[in-house]
């Protein structure tokens, strides 16, 4: 497995694969990688005869500084599991390799997307995230990009960039890894104490019930979200940021419960912010 740190260097990769026409995969990840991550991986590993990780926690997606001060970093473990699961490329670039200081600001939006769900009560967290993603874009210069479902606001954001900008890339969704007990596996879980992981379970456990009464037959948009929300509030220590249905691809609320939804929420459980998406069809 080849790491590279510089921009040069890793161009130097790219030109060669793309002589000899390799098909490159890339899953951009901002490292304490889990199975989750491996699931990217081995889904680009079946599609392309290169697969490139990239581990960089970018700061420009940060709307709370703390989050950012907070978040792990476990790059020896990460470049481990890597290697073991068969990685070609590692990209670990330094913040001042991807944001000189002589950068001119850049600032890139897709409003109608990003002024929902996160978007509401992150500002500026996918702009930044647009900002590092077409960056990586560039410097990998990928046939497929691979992103998880459970970030599916970023998933969807991602995939009209690259179709609004005609980016030469596909973007595939790669459906979300759980725990044995349903909670979407997440870097953030690590930081939640043994009672907050434990409440954390009423997060699954909603969706479960979401599919449950959607199938009993619940037809009210508002008795359905009022059912929802009371079981998250059950557990001591958690406060719902949101709990929104969408339209899975303009993420503007819906008005009533038919055909496909997106039923997107996140919570805090204690100081973790953790946020789970599952489209669901209404019968
Ligand atoms: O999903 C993530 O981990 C990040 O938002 C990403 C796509 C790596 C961009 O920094």
């Amino acid at each position: 497995m080849i790491v590279v740190s510089e921009i040069a260097d890793l161009k130097t990769i790219i030109s060669e694969w793309k002589q000899n026409q390799e098909t490159i995969g890339f899953c951009p990840t901002m490292g304490t990688l889990h199975d989750g991550h491996m699931d990217l991986v081995k889904t680009s590993k079946g599609q392309c005869t290169k697969t490139i990780v990239s581990i960089f926690i970018n700061p420009t997606q940060f709307n709370d500084p703390k989050d950012f001060d907070a978040y792990p970093k476990n790059t020896e473990s990460d470049l481990k599991l890597c290697e073991e699961h068969g990685v070609d490329l590692v990209f670990l670039p330094s913040v001042e390799v991807i944001y000189p200081k002589s950068q001119t600001p850049i600032q890139m939006s897709i409003p109608s997307l990003q002024t929902t769900l996160c978007g509401r009560t992150r500002p500026g967290h996918f702009e930044g995230v647009l900002q590092i993603v077409s960056k990586l874009f560039h410097l990998t210069e990928p046939n497929y990009g691979f992103f998880g479902l459970k970030d599916y606001q970023q998933y969807r954001i991602i995939s009209a960039m690259v179709e609004e900008l005609n980016f030469p890339i596909r973007i595939l969704g790669v459906p979300t890894k759980r725990e044995s007990d349903g909670l979407a596996m997440s870097s953030r879980n690590l930081r939640l104490s043994p009672k907050d992981r434990e409440t954390a379970s009423l997060i699954p456990r909603m969706f479960q019930l979401a599919k449950k009464t959607l199938l009993g037959g619940e037809k009210n948009l508002i008795v359905w979200k009022e059912i929802l929300t009371d079981f998250l509030l059950t557990g001591s220590n958690v406060k719902i940021d949101y709990l929104e249905i969408v339209d899975p691809i303009t993420l503007q609320p819906l008005s009533n419960l038919n055909g496909e939804l997106l039923l997107a929420t996140a919570v805090f459980v204690g100081e973790v912010r953790l946020i789970d998406n599952e489209v669901l069809v209404s019968p």
